[in-house]
């Protein structure tokens, strides 16, 4: 941190109804690749200021205040009346020897640091009471726009959309919603700031006019339209955001070693890992606090939710939610993964496999069209096709224990509470309801016990495999 921002306090307006996107989530928690809106911004103030960002909020958004209470103070603006009344509000919370605010958007995500700590240092250097971020834009519509002076030298003032000559809102070039203010100089004249008479709102940017009026400079910094500065006030505008996030994202990963088949159609978090030599084939989503690990292939069609996935596994056109997977592993085409769910090394898991809170051991296969539940499976158990643990008993969910290397004969119901002990078979379609010690094989309906005919001799028909 220069020392240029040793005392800048970020203040970020969030109070705002959001009402063109039309939802009942407040605007700035709206997610981007993964994360709320806000939480981007505050990663930009933390990263330039040296306080702890202050949030303006209104009882509309007071959501905002519990999803991140741990990294801002807030401000309450009781009633939105204007991007000004927000930082007034903001200062009456704020301590009164601060020296300089940068006053941010809740609603401009993609916004650059460096952009920022230029917007500071420049007004320090000018000597100016408030800097001002200013983009020229092809489709300007709905923002602020900035007046010039004749020969374009000067800032006069912003014009809002709402308040627009026609000639006014030809202009191009577009206030971004981001100012660096001489924090005395913001306080002693923030109440100045008189309703606009077209919205009756208080309007931030008529800070300019009152700059002129001291005879005060106020700067422009004029950026490149590189997406980075787009408000979003509206759905489309947030597809929009989210399409230069994603393309970041993928970008930064297949530079780290990452290959995408193709990342026009990758849909990943800006929270998940990616080692290197993972392979994305398209049409993949990865949300949340997923990891992946090296060398594994991650197929068409799949998605992935919470999920860690070891090294070098296959993860085929499925989907994982809050579960581990461990190395070497083979999953799918087509199973699910649901939460809780950890599978051993070089375990295989086959069509329309469906696992739930259960530990699945090395080497366990499940090949075909069954679903395992609140259950344990010893090392290299197979699971015959059609398979279940009947958990569920219409009240309470019960648990199934299997030991190492059962065989479970195709459509074995298990029905739980149920223990089987290493080495133990079932013959196909046999409804085990009591325990089967080890070695021992359960068969028929109800499952009665037996000695299994010794090895070599003809086994009951239940390798339909
Ligand atoms: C604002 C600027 C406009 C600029 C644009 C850039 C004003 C009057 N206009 O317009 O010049 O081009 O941003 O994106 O400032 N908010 C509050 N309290 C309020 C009103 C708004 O906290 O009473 C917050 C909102 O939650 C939002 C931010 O301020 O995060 C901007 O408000 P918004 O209504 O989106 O302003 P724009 O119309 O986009
Ligand atoms: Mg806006």
């Amino acid at each position: 941190m220069s020392q240029s921002q040793r005392s800048v306090l970020p203040v970020v307006l969030a109070a705002g109804l959001g009402t063109r996107m039309k939802s009942s989530t407040p605007k700035v928690l709206h997610q981007l690749c993964g994360r709320p809106m806000l939480a981007y911004v505050l990663d930009a103030a933390e990263e330039v200021g040296h306080r702890r960002p202050l949030v303006v909020y209104s009882p509309a958004t007071a959501a905002i205040t519990e999803v991140f209470a741990d990294r801002a103070d807030f401000a309450l603006q009781s009633t939105p009346l204007g991007t000004a009344d927000a930082v007034r509000a903001a200062l009456a919370a704020a301590p009164t020897e601060i020296a300089e605010v940068l006053v941010l958007s809740g609603d401009v995500p993609l916004v650059d640091p460096d952009v920022l700590a230029e917007l500071i240092d420049l007004r320090r250097a000018r000597d100016a009471v408030m800097t001002i971020v200013s983009v020229r834009m092809i489709d300007p519509a709905g923002l602020g726009r900035v007046v010039r002076s004749d020969d374009g030298g000067q800032v006069l003032r912003i014009v809002e959309q709402k308040d627009g000559t026609p000639e006014e809102l030809e202009i191009d070039e577009i206030n971004a919603g981001i100012y660096a203010f001489d924090g005395q100089w913001l306080r002693r004249r923030i109440g100045d700031v008189k309703p606009s008479p077209v919205s009756n709102e208080f309007y931030l940017p008529a800070l300019v006019e009152l700059a002129a009026e001291d005879k005060r400079a106020v700067i422009s910094l004029e950026v490149e339209d590189d997406g980075t500065l787009a408000g979003i006030n509206d759905r489309s505008q947030l597809a929009d955001a989210e399409f230069e996030l994603r393309t970041a994202i993928n970008e930064a990963h297949m530079l780290s070693g990452v290959t995408m088949v193709d990342p026009s159609t990758a849909y990943v978090d800006a929270t998940v890992e990616l080692a290197s030599d993972v392979i994305l084939e398209p049409n993949v989503i990865l949300r949340g606090s997923t990891r992946i690990g090296a060398g594994t292939r991650i197929g068409a069609g799949s998605q992935i939710v919470d999920t860690i996935v070891g090294r070098d596994c296959l993860v085929w056109a499925s989907i994982l939610e809050c579960s581990e997977v461990e190395d070497e592993v083979q999953i799918g085409p087509f199973s699910h993964l649901r939460p809780k769910s950890s599978i051993g090394r070089n375990a295989r898991l086959g069509n329309f496999a469906e696992v739930k809170a259960s530990r699945l051991e090395p080497g366990v296969q499940q090949h075909h069209f069954s679903y395992i539940g609140d259950a344990v499976l010893g090392e290299k158990t197979n699971v015959g096709a059609g398979t279940i643990t009947c958990n569920f008993d219409g009240t309470q969910k019960h648990k199934t224990k299997v030991g190492k290397r059962v065989f479970l004969g195709s459509s074995t119901m298990l029905v739980a509470p149920l223990q089987l002990g290493d080495d133990a078979r079932t013959g196909a379609g046999s409804v085990v309801t009591k325990d089967v010690p080890a070695g021992m094989l359960a068969l028929g309906v109800p499952a009665r016990l037996r000695e299994p005919r010794k090895p070599g001799t003809k086994l009951p028909p239940d390798k339909a495999e």
